[in-house]
């Protein structure tokens, strides 16, 4: 297997039109279900940790077990630190060896947001580290909700804003606000694919989609066509995670062996990142040749 750096796997997807998917893990049988699939579908793919997930496993536990999992599954796959917020605790994960860090500054005005994303972006560089940034508030938590929460225009990313965060800042890549939203909810939000084409119009940066979790396929494969490289995908796995060991226990409620519940999770987290990474077309990728 050919060793791409992840900056050179998303030229090619940018290129050739397909994306990579981030999934977020904070357990074992959950990184191993995603690599698993990944190597099933020979595809690259990137392991999300949110500040939170990465605080519960820790930092240096997190790559330590990425880096032996990769010998072991003999793929491309990348550490991300997902809405980094603490420059402190993105400066840590870059130290130790995250290849790849998102400083979400989107809760911050312009100003503020542009002056720490390029504190972050001059730190990561020296050390060869890719970094996104992001522009618009995306609103929502990973988690599954009964109300939508209203997205106003003026949360979307504006595209005069994309050329002046990204020439100052030289970020990587660009999360963007087009009506995507954290969370699944009843009804799902409709995505502004006009906006999505003038953003990239405005920037050669690797365009992300957060919030992938819910929106259809026709929706995914859309956005992708118009230039996202990067899909992120956390509640959908959450709630795999969870509906499998709920239904474990309802089939076998004296099994107590955690190596045979877990094995159960694995498998259905497999499953369903499969499906996303046929969905993104990033499988049967050169980098195995
Ligand atoms: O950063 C993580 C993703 O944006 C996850 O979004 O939970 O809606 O899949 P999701
Ligand atoms: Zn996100």
């Amino acid at each position: 297997m050919a060793h791409l750096t992840l900056k050179q796997i998303l030229k090619d997807a940018q290129k050739k039109h397909y994306a990579i998917g981030q999934f977020n893990f904070s357990t074992l049988e959950q990184l191993r279900g995603i690599l698993a699939a990944a190597q099933k579908m020979k595809s690259p793919v990137i392991l999300g940790t949110s500040e939170g997930e990465s605080k519960f496993l820790g930092l240096k536990e997190t790559i330590a077990l990425v880096e032996i999992s990769k010998v072991k599954y003999q793929i491309p796959a990348f550490l991300n630190l997902d809405h980094g917020k603490d420059l402190k605790w993105i400066k840590q994960a870059i130290d130790y060896g995250y290849p790849a860090v998102h400083f979400d500054g989107s809760g911050l005005a312009l100003e503020e947001n542009i002056k720490y994303a390029k504190e972050i972006v001059e730190y990561a560089h020296k050390k060869g580290v890719l970094v996104e940034g992001e522009l618009g508030y995306l609103r929502g938590k990973s988690g599954l909700h009964k109300k939508i929460t209203r997205i106003r225009k003026k949360d979307l990313t504006s595209p005069q804003e994309v050329i002046r965060f990204t020439k100052e800042t030289k970020v990587d890549s660009l999360a963007i606000a087009i009506g995507n939203i954290h969370g699944i909810y009843s009804r799902m939000p409709k995505l502004d694919f006009a906006r999505l084409k003038e953003i990239r119009e405005k920037t050669n940066s690797f365009l992300v989609l957060h919030g992938g979790s819910g929106i259809s396929n026709k929706g995914i494969k859309k956005a992708v066509k118009f230039g996202i490289v990067k899909v992120n995908i956390n509640t959908e796995l959450r709630l795999v995670w969870k509906n499998s060991l709920e239904n474990y226990f309802k089939r076998k409620p004296q099994e107590i062996k955690p190596y045979k519940i877990l094995t159960q999770v694995q498998i259905a987290i497999q499953k369903k990142v499969e499906e996303k990474l046929e969905l993104f077309g990033s499988k049967n990728c050169r980098y195995f040749t």
